[in-house]
């Protein structure tokens, strides 16, 4: 299945599907068969890069609907 990131309202990064997550170095997180998990976006989590539900206890506010973006700038 191919994976799916859906913006939550006022929460994480929800990702599902075939999917793997890695550190900056390339490590792979060991997600121990999880085909679902949130992502921190609201920057107070206690294990980043998860979510761990911070959010609602700060208030975290930020609802975005799906718009195209323009294309990318040609690299140089
Ligand atoms: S989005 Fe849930 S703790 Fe940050």
């Amino acid at each position: 299945m191919p994976s799916k990131v859906t913006v939550g309202n006022n929460g994480p990064l929800r990702i599902e599907g075939d999917f793997t997550i890695c550190d900056a170095e390339g490590r792979e997180f060991g997600l121990a068969g999880r085909t679902v998990i949130g992502l921190c976006r609201c920057g107070h989590s206690e294990n980043k890069p998860f979510c761990d539900g911070s959010h609602n206890r700060q208030g975290f506010q930020s609802q975005c609907q799906a718009r195209e973006l323009p294309p990318p700038k040609p690299k140089l």
